[in-house]
């Protein structure tokens, strides 16, 4: 059974398909997404399932021309985007090729990016493969690559023509991605649906046991989250895109601190902790709602404290460069009960201090 939620952005509208072993060119055919195809992919792919899952969808595209992508969020440098689009042009492309991106968010970001700018904009379609690509990266249009200067600050608004989210491939996926992307999952219902988050509370072990239906239902629920959001305001210009940054000025901040080392923390984890923060900061939020966040995270796999040494002032001098924090001060995403967030003014330092100094085990008082 698949389950298809359609985003409707005028011209730019498009399907977001749900279920297992989903038929790619069968989804493609009604979409007239040509016959010319590039397909980037993660390179692990190469390796997952003994190449089974990269080579059927190879048939299926009748020998698509490939690019791999090596894992991790170096591939997403200006410099390995550069290559690429040189080595894609050499391949002599249309305007009626289309990228087609099977990964999580890195390649789906990248390959995004390659087709919104490639011969100014070709069509594309996302096959995520993460739980985090599949309920938040995939969908709303926003692409892009990293700089010296910061992740992702060259990008563009460029929506996928077909979002393909096939159940079966998260079977392979570890369970420190898995929960990763739980965090978004728990974002979402936090930022906008209070009935979500009672049921995600009462189906978190068959969640973590990754029961298809479950997810199946879950996966849905975030993305119509996300597509309502992005439909509400598509190129952040109103506000109401920014809910979706719930947590994450404090999980930036932490996720530069760390060096955006995988090995330490990776984004998820960092949404994790930021929503804790976040949490704490928020007005409407009692301590009782409180516990209740922090026990779910804690219950899908998700960190509430770091053991990772960092400095709660340098922390809050990074949320302070971050893109939000424009010439009329930080903003940031606060919740005013569970279900509803609001964009607000931030409050004072020490407040922030105080929201970010219990989930920090060590604490250290200078910049590390
Ligand atoms: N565009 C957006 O709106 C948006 C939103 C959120 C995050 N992002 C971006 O997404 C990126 C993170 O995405 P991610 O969490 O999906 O990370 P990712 O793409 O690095 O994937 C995580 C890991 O899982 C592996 N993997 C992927 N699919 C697998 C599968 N089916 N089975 C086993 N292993 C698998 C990958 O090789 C990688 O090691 C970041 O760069 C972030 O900036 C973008
Ligand atoms: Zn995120």
């Amino acid at each position: 059974m698949t389950r298809t939620l359609h985003v409707p952005i005028a011209e730019r509208s498009y399907d977001v398909v749900i279920g297992d072993n989903l038929d790619l060119l069968a989804l493609m055919q009604p979409l007239h997404l040509g016959s010319d195809w590039i397909l980037l992919y993660d390179q692990v792919f190469e390796t997952l399932a003994d190449g089974q899952i990269l080579h059927r969808i190879q048939q299926q595209l009748n020998n698509p021309r490939i690019f791999a992508i090596p894992s991790g969020e170096t591939s997403k440098s200006l410099s390995n985007y550069s290559a690429l689009a040189e080595e894609i042009l050499q391949t002599r492309i249309t305007r009626d090729t289309v990228v087609i991106a099977l990964g999580g968010g890195i390649v789906g970001d990248l390959a995004g990016f390659l087709a919104a700018s490639l011969l100014r904009g070709l069509r594309f379609v996302q096959l995520p493969t993460t739980l985090l690509a599949q309920v938040d990266s995939s969908v709303g249009g926003k692409v892009g690559i990293n700089a010296k200067a910061g992740k992702n600050l060259v990008g563009a608004f460029h929506q996928p023509a077909l979002v393909a989210a096939d159940l079966s491939l998260l079977n392979s996926l570890p369970k420190r991605e898995f929960s990763a992307g739980m965090a978004e999952v728990l974002k979402a219902a936090l930022l906008a649906d209070a009935d979500f988050w009672c049921w995600l509370e009462d189906h978190a072990d068959p969640i973590n046991s990754r029961k298809r239906d479950t997810l199946e239902e879950m996966i849905a629920r975030a993305v119509q989250i996300k597509a309502d959001t992005v439909l509400a305001d598509e190129t952040e210009r109103t506000g109401r895109r920014a809910l979706l940054n719930l947590g994450h000025t404090f999980a930036h901040a932490l996720e530069a601190a760390t060096g955006y080392d995988a090995r330490k923390l990776i984004h998820g984890e960092a949404v994790a902790l930021g929503l804790v923060m976040a949490a704490r900061l928020s007005k409407g939020i009692n301590i009782d709602d409180t516990a209740r966040i922090i026990n779910l995270l804690q219950k899908v796999g998700l960190p509430t404290t770091t053991e990772l040494e960092l400095c709660p002032q340098a922390l809050y001098e990074l949320m302070l460069y971050d893109k939000k924090a424009d010439h009329s001060g930080l903003k940031m995403v606060l919740l005013e009960h569970i279900g509803c967030a609001k964009v607000q003014p931030a409050p004072a330092p020490e407040d922030i201090l105080a929201a970010i100094t219990p989930s920090l085990k060590y604490r250290t008082l200078l910049f590390t």
